[in-house]
């Protein structure tokens, strides 16, 4: 069933080394509450989400792993066959080794281009279930990307605004002020988007949902990528246009810095609550 009618969802965690000695997945709560949200959304049943963070427990230990992770928790559908046939939830968890992404501390910033393609609207899929049925149209917007030259893409709404990467949020700075496109824009309801925002409220930066445009993001001074896997990511330029500040990324520097002490466990972790609604 998960294949024949792209019904699976799923969760992307980091599992982080401490500073202290041992791992801990980061913002694991945070990630069930999505997985159960997108569950209920795509109408799967729960195949025991509870059980999670023992699971997680568990593959550590036994693959011995002591540095930084990327755990995926996948809920599958199974069943008989017919589109509006009963099915079952199969969980599936997996864990594998992964450190750091070239962009995060590497001299280049990305090359994005706004996609001709878009996000599903609202009134096509659940937007804010991580639904692998997402990511086939965004698989195509990245590889034409790709083809162009570019290193990624932004994908648009059906109402010609900004949404978000194939695989993260999307950050833009003017002034010292942040903004991310709300989530009645159809973006994924990021956890690291929460902990961003979360975050800038400590740190003293202005920060809020607001809806973009290539015009109005051109006009930034700072943009970047975040999320679970790419953790963070300098956007250099926006089609052929370069982002002014993409070089010293003042306001990116400052949040990745407090990230990374953070899931360390050098510092106190950042209250995040994660919501489908902002
Ligand atoms: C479409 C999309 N948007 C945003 C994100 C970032 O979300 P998170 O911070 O929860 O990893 C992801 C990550 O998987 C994603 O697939």
């Amino acid at each position: 069933m998960a294949l024949r009618y792209g019904l699976s969802v799923f969760e992307g965690v980091r599992v982080y080394r401490l500073a202290g000695g041992g791992v801990r997945p980061w913002l694991l709560p945070q990630h069930l509450d999505r997985l159960r949200a997108s569950l209920s959304a795509m109408l799967l049943p729960d195949p025991g989400v509870d059980e999670i963070p023992g699971i997680v427990a568990e593959l550590t230990a036994r693959n011995g792993i002591t540095d930084d992770a990327y755990c995926r928790i996948s809920v599958s559908a199974e069943g008989p066959g017919l589109i509006g046939d009963e099915v079952k939830g199969v969980l599936s968890v997996t864990l594998r080794p992964m450190g750091r992404k070239r962009w995060l501390n590497g001299a280049d910033g990305m090359r994005l281009g706004v996609s001709r393609w878009q996000r599903p609207s609202a009134a096509v899929l659940p937007t804010h279930a991580k639904s692998i049925a997402q990511y086939a149209g965004s698989r195509i917007a990245l590889a034409e990307a790709k083809a162009a030259g570019y290193d990624g893409c932004l994908l648009t709404t059906p109402e010609g605004r900004v949404a978000e990467a194939p695989t993260a949020t999307l950050c833009a700075v003017h002034g010292g002020a942040l903004s991310t496109p709300p989530l009645t824009d159809g973006v994924l309801p990021g956890v690291t988007r929460a902990w961003v925002l979360a975050a800038c409220r400590d740190l003293g930066i202005e920060a809020q949902p607001r809806s973009t445009d290539v015009a109005r993001l051109r006009a930034a001074d700072e943009v970047f990528l975040c999320g679970t896997g790419l953790e963070f990511a300098p956007v250099r330029a926006l089609d052929s246009v370069t982002v002014p500040d993409w070089e010293r990324r003042p306001v990116m520097s400052r949040l990745a810095e407090k990230y990374f002490a953070e899931v360390r466990g050098e510092t106190r972790a950042t209250e995040v609550r994660w919501s489908s609604d902002d």
